[in-house]
């Protein structure tokens, strides 16, 4: 099993993501400020696994914070939520995260110092192992809309190193394959940042699942070609309305698969879903650097002068998703009414 991120008495130990697949390297992150570094840098990325990380952020910090009381301890936890909430501005695992601890804190406020601290620990742990039974009941709900035998096309990682383990697209995929059934796995390589020919194909590979790689721009002939029967793919925040914002060229692909009958699946935790949100429109969008586009392999590849536009994500309107799968069951549309549904269903126990 592949160690995306671990609880440890030192700190916080993450699989260095941006040096796969050639070094497979682990770093502890000692301080909640290392743990900020990290997920912005990259180092762990993925929306479940960002969440989770930040949730440990938040305990390290609370952890080691030096205050003597209660108020003390409570602004160091807004100082921290607040250098980690400003990492990385898409995915909304984040957030929700942060909330979750700081409504842990307030309901622990009665407590000594000590027992606060153990048990902000205790529950970024929790969240650890939720996130991989999350993940499991996914692939449960979504292996039976997976084809019996065919191609099943992916972009970006949404895999066992984007969540803590198992993976939500990728653990779907690993549950029908689990179930029999004879899937082969077409990822696209996911500029800029090639977070499907890094990582996807590294996971997939390890695990012996039969894994082809394509360039982005491939997607449509593949299809063309009648070699994929579904597309399954991760989100990073999705609207009440079913919207999806997802790795950028999400979008492109849910089109293709339209124009081909091609049923297009998004498996997700209901953590990343924000039902705040009236549609993707509403969603901040991360904008990264414009060495990203315009350098490759450390290479330059366009000019000093050109500009450049390097937005992470898209979003994909509800009316290209067949189906979202969560560990609470699958919304299809009309989404308003199914993601309400939903909301009050009941959540998995780990
Ligand atoms: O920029 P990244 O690598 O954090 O983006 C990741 C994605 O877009 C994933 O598809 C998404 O977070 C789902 S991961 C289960």
């Amino acid at each position: 099993m592949i160690t995306t991120l671990e609880w440890t008495p030192e700190g916080v130990l993450f699989i260095d993501q941006t040096r796969l697949p050639m070094e497979e390297v682990y770093v502890t992150c000692r301080t909640y400020q290392e743990v900020a570094v990290a997920i912005r840098d990259m180092i762990v990325r993925g929306a479940p696994a960002i969440g989770v990380a930040a949730a440990m952020g938040v305990a390290l910090g609370v952890r080691d914070s030096s205050a003597k009381d209660v108020p003390s301890l409570r602004a160091d936890l807004e100082q921290i939520s607040k250098v980690i909430g400003a990492t990385r501005p898409t995915a909304v695992n984040l957030f929700w995260a942060i909330r979750r601890m700081q409504e842990t804190f307030e309901s622990l406020a009665a407590k000594s110092i000590d027992q606060i601290k153990a048990a902000m620990v205790a529950e970024a742990r929790q969240m650890h192992v939720e996130d991989i039974a999350a993940n499991k009941a996914m692939g449960r709900h979504g292996a039976t809309l997976m084809p019996a035998s065919g191609g099943v096309l992916t972009h970006c990682n949404a895999g066992a190193l984007a969540t803590c383990g198992y993976g939500t697209a990728l653990g779907v995929i690993r549950a029908a394959i689990e179930a029999g059934k004879n899937i082969h796995v077409y990822a696209d390589e996911t500029r800029p940042f090639l977070q499907g020919a890094r990582l996807t194909t590294w996971e997939l590979t390890k695990d012996g699942i039969p894994t082809t790689l394509i360039a982005d721009n491939m997607a449509g002939t593949m299809m063309r070609l009648g070699k994929i029967q579904a597309v399954v793919v991760g989100a990073d925040r999705i609207a009440s309305n079913g919207d999806v914002a997802n790795k950028i060229g999400t979008y492109s692909v849910a089109v293709l698969a339209k124009e081909h009958a091609i049923p297009f699946y998004v498996a997700a935790p209901w953590s990343t879903v924000d039902m705040s949100m009236k549609s993707g429109d509403e969603i901040p969008i991360e904008e990264r650097a414009r060495q990203e586009i315009t350098h490759h392999g450390g290479k330059q590849m366009a000019p000093d002068a050109v500009l450049v536009e390097n937005p992470a994500f898209d979003v994909t309107p509800a009316k290209y998703v067949t189906a979202i799968i969560t560990e609470r069951g699958i919304a299809k549309t009309p989404y308003g009414e199914a993601m309400k549904a939903l909301e009050s269903a009941e959540t998995v126990k780990a």
